[in-house]
């Protein structure tokens, strides 16, 4: 028999059986659409702590054991063996590819990485020191205004086309905005370049000066792209889905992913990390700050610390840190000083019965931002190429879900809580009597 749960309403005593449906991995999950239809009622779930809001193949977590697979592939398999545009490949199309299909993948990715001159004049109407992220919101919602061609979502061919586009020009738009914030001339991609070595020589390289690929920072930055590739149904991948969702232009619905993964809480700790680091100075001031976190009336959080799935610890943290380790040790002396700070506070924190008992361990944010800064990028730069390596899940989710039979517009409901009906009053009548002024 299979298995339901039954939903009583105890005032009308009507009775319903809800399936529950079971994933290959993972809790088991209650479909509840027939609340409605059934009872006339909505479920409640604010943050969505027990919702599921789709079914999905690409990527299972599992926030208790600090589990993250792609495709059923662990991310420490992948950070450690795999490349970046190998997992992209792997989140659109399921599979790893065999070497003519990543040889012909690569070359698509290749013939495409460029943006149509007008594109380049969007950042000119940027100030210079603009948040690079307000910059990559326009831009990537700019790109909406040049594929006519292929824009058919019902299409698999245009559909295929725009994914691989999203990932061969999300480093030329995130190159040029740091370009763009040091007044320098944009550069073009070079065809004998791989995707990683092109990223960095187009944001470093200078018409005047030679530049020289770093291979330690080009590794350093893959296993950085690979680990935020995609994460499940996170705050921006959920926005994609949603825009994507009333049929919305591909390009525009990860304008919408940068909107959100923009924000403190999401993608934008990396650089909230950086800045709490430098602001903490020395390791002496660190108790001062665990205090100011653990204070309810202070706004104040440890920044990259906590996450709303993983209660145990976070794979990707356990990957950065050695990842982060292994790099300043070979750059000898880079900013030791916070990697210092970042390690005395991580053992302060993880000692700390407020930190223990609400299981807020450190988050893949933590280590990344002493990467990228070891590598020379600015901190406003970090939630860009947060935001990079993150349009491979967003686009294979978007991919996923027009694709799916069930495919049809996000609409939440709500619990009114405001007026009940009331009648219009008329502008003269809402002031009341006049007060007489005193003498
Ligand atoms: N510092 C101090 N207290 C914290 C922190 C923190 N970083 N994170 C959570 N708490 C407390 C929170 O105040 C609450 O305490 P209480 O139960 O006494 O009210 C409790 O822990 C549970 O927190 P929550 O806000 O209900 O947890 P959430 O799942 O809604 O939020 C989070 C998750 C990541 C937004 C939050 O932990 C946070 O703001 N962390 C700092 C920002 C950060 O590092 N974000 C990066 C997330 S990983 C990258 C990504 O996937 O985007």
């Amino acid at each position: 028999m299979s298995r339901t749960v039954t939903i009583i309403d105890n005032a009308t005593g009507k009775k319903i059986e809800c399936p529950v449906l079971s994933g290959t991995n993972g809790p088991d999950v209650v479909d509840a659409s027939a609340i409605y239809r059934e009872l006339g009622m909505f479920a409640l779930d604010p943050g969505f702590l027990s919702t599921a809001s789709c079914r999905s193949s690409i990527t299972f977590l599992d926030g208790e054991a600090g589990i993250l697979r792609h495709r059923g592939y662990p991310i420490e398999q992948l950070a450690e063996h795999s490349n970046y545009l190998e997992v992209c490949y792997l989140l659109l199309y399921g599979t790893l590819p065999t070497s003519n299909q990543m040889t012909d993948f690569q070359n698509q990715i290749r013939e495409r990485s460029v943006v149509h001159e007008h594109l380049l004049r969007f950042y000119s109407g940027y100030l210079y020191d603009a948040h690079p992220m307000s910059i990559m919101v326009g831009v990537t919602g700019a790109l909406s205004s040049y594929y006519h061609e292929a824009l058919d979502i019902n299409d698999p061919d245009d559909r295929d086309l725009t994914a691989r586009r999203v990932i061969a020009k999300m480093p030329i738009l995130a190159a040029n905005c740091y370009k763009h914030s040091m007044g320098h001339p944009f550069a073009y991609a070079w065809p004998e370049l791989g995707y990683m070595e092109n990223f960095l020589k187009m944001m470093f390289t200078r018409p005047h000066l030679p530049y020289e690929t770093i291979p330690l920072a080009c590794k350093a930055l893959e296993k950085l792209l690979i680990l935020h590739a995609d994460h499940e149904q996170n705050a921006s991948t959920s926005t994609v889905r949603l825009a994507g969702s009333a049929e919305a232009n591909p390009f525009a619905c990860i304008s919408a992913g940068c909107v959100t993964l923009w924000g403190r809480a999401h993608g934008g700790a990396n650089e909230a990390v950086v800045r709490m680091l430098n602001d903490i100075q020395h390791p002496r001031h660190i108790p001062k700050f665990i205090e100011r976190a653990k204070n309810k009336s202070d706004p104040f959080r440890l920044m990259g610390f906590g996450h709303r799935v993983y209660k145990n610890y976070d794979p990707r943290a356990a990957i950065i840190r050695k990842a982060c380790h292994e790099l300043l040790n070979e750059l000898q002396g880079i900013n030791q000083p916070l990697l210092d700070i970042a390690m005395r506070l991580e053992e302060i924190a993880l000692q700390d019965e407020y930190f223990v008992e609400r299981k807020l361990y450190p988050n893949v944010d933590f280590y990344s931002g002493i990467i990228l800064q070891a590598l020379g990028i600015p901190t406003s730069m970090f939630t860009v190429i947060f935001a990079l390596g993150r349009s491979a899940g967003w686009i294979a989710h978007w991919l996923e879900m027009v694709a799916d039979p069930d495919f049809r517009i996000g609409r939440p409901r709500q619990l009114y809580i405001g007026s009940e009906k009331r009648s219009y009053v008329p502008i003269e009548q809402r002031d009341g009597p006049a007060r007489k002024k005193r003498s």
